[in-house]
């Protein structure tokens, strides 16, 4: 079983009363092995974070970005293999492509293509992985709620 990394509970400064629901689709290498490295650093991140764990990046399509919205995520981010070592030869790039589709999506219906990212690491990265986390919930809370979460009460189903 691998070790992840410690939540932590609050925010950290602005409103402290909405914690952002935030979901990460990793890659099954460099993506989630910087997540257990933090683990591994007893590195703390926000408590919003939910993992989705994918065999590559390159798994990602439009619709999953979209429906993890729409399903009530507050902010949606990737993370992959730095370009040029993903396990799939290009599926990271393919995986960025599509998480800048899906932003200009966002953008266009309004939802802001600010709420979604793609971020690549190595699997050491732990203390990146945990910035990350730190940086987006902190974007997000600035954002606000996922307005399509608030008017329709979604919950995030997908994730059991
Ligand atoms: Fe990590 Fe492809 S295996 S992004």
């Amino acid at each position: 079983m691998s070790d992840k990394p410690t939540k932590r509970s609050g925010g950290n400064g602005h409103d402290e009363a909405f914690e952002p629901e935030i979901t990460v689709f990793t890659c099954n290498y460099c993506g989630y092995m910087s997540a257990d490295t933090a683990g591994a650093q007893r590195l703390q991140y926000p408590p919003g974070i939910k993992l989705v764990r994918l065999p590559c990046t390159g798994k990602t399509d439009v619709a999953h970005l979209l429906k993890a919205f729409e399903d009530g995520a507050d902010g949606v981010y990737v993370v992959g293999c730095s370009l040029g070592n993903c396990h799939h030869v290009r599926g990271n790039e393919r995986g960025l492509a599509r998480v800048q589709r899906t932003k200009q999506l966002l953008d266009e219906i309004g939802l802001g293509g600010e709420r979604l990212e793609m971020f690549v690491v190595s699997g050491g990265m732990g203390a990146t992985f945990a910035r990350h986390a730190e940086e987006m919930t902190e974007r997000i809370r600035e954002l606000g709620p996922n307005p399509l979460r608030l008017r329709k009460g979604a919950k995030r189903a997908y994730l059991g």
